[in-house]
């Protein structure tokens, strides 16, 4: 069984961009594989329209994204038409993102995407609708699998994205229905006498029944604090100037590349000079 924090299998496979080797393609990057029970089924063609729409926040984000289904690669050709149409771009707009062949269904055994509910009109099983985010280390970060019969919400794979890229960096988590620019959580692993360098701008916490200090709210993290990483531990200066020094700079575990770093510098100080104008 996968499991978060693995390093997600490797894999070869045909696509409509040529064969890759999984792991090469996804390179430096942030992965984001996502599968689909056939071609030419409403459902899907109005999910992959949207995600040919939100390509541009994917980049921005260094998240390079890849659709796998069961039917043949002419095939996913010919659809691709349908899709552009449907997402209301030019036909001789090249398909930005790569669709894999999965004819035998080998892929989606291999990483538990079969819908034994949904068969093909020759008995076959399709493949349900997954998602795997995988990280620049090649770490499976999360997934979600939905029924054939549901679509998914684009949406919310960027938000979480935002999320994951976030809380590798600065040592906060995203509380429910979070988006970027909300207010975060200051993680439970921060001890209280780091809080006032770690979070500069304020740590505020919650008065609960149980008179335990667990529930701690702060701003979203600046770009400064993305650029500097997060730390649990604080450095002693060795100037004796009194003052406290700043929490150590390094990057996280799993921190985000530098083009991910910078795509988040830029969302939020976006947001932030949107939410004071
Ligand atoms: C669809 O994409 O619309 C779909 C595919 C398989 C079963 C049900 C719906």
């Amino acid at each position: 069984m996968l499991l978060l924090g693995d390093i997600f299998p490797n894999f070869t496979a045909t696509t409509t961009e040529g064969d890759i080797d999984f792991h090469e393609w996804l390179g430096e990057s942030w992965g984001i594989l996502f599968s689909h029970p056939s071609d030419f089924t409403p459902v899907c063609t109005t999910e992959l329209a949207r995600v040919l729409n939100l390509v541009p926040e994917f980049k921005k984000r260094n998240v390079k994204v890849i659709g796998l289904s069961c039917d043949t690669i002419a095939s996913h050709f010919d659809w691709c038409k349908d899709i552009k149409s449907y997402a209301g771009c030019n036909d001789d707009q090249k398909f930005p993102y790569p669709i894999i062949e999965d004819k035998e269904r080998n892929l989606a055994a291999k990483l538990g995407m079969v819908d034994k509910d949904e068969l093909d009109t020759s008995g076959m099983p399709l493949t349900a609708r997954a998602v795997f985010i995988i990280d620049p280390k090649k770490k499976y970060r999360l997934s979600v699998l939905y029924p054939a019969t549901t679509g998914r919400n684009f949406d919310e794979i960027l938000r979480v994205i935002d999320s994951l890229q976030l809380t590798d960096k600065v040592k906060v988590a995203t509380p429910v229905d979070w988006k970027m620019g909300d207010e975060c959580m200051v993680q439970p692993t921060v001890p209280e006498e780091n809080l006032s360098v770690m979070f500069p701008q304020g740590v505020s916490i919650v008065p609960l029944p149980s008179g335990k200090k667990y529930l701690r709210k702060t701003p979203c993290p600046t770009a400064e604090q993305y650029i500097r990483g997060r730390s649990g531990s604080v450095r002693r200066s060795s100037g004796g100037s009194g003052a406290m020094p700043p929490p150590e700079i390094g990057p996280a575990p799993n921190a985000p590349a530098a083009a991910t770093v910078k795509a988040l510098a830029f969302i939020v100080v976006g947001r932030a000079r949107h939410r004071h104008s």
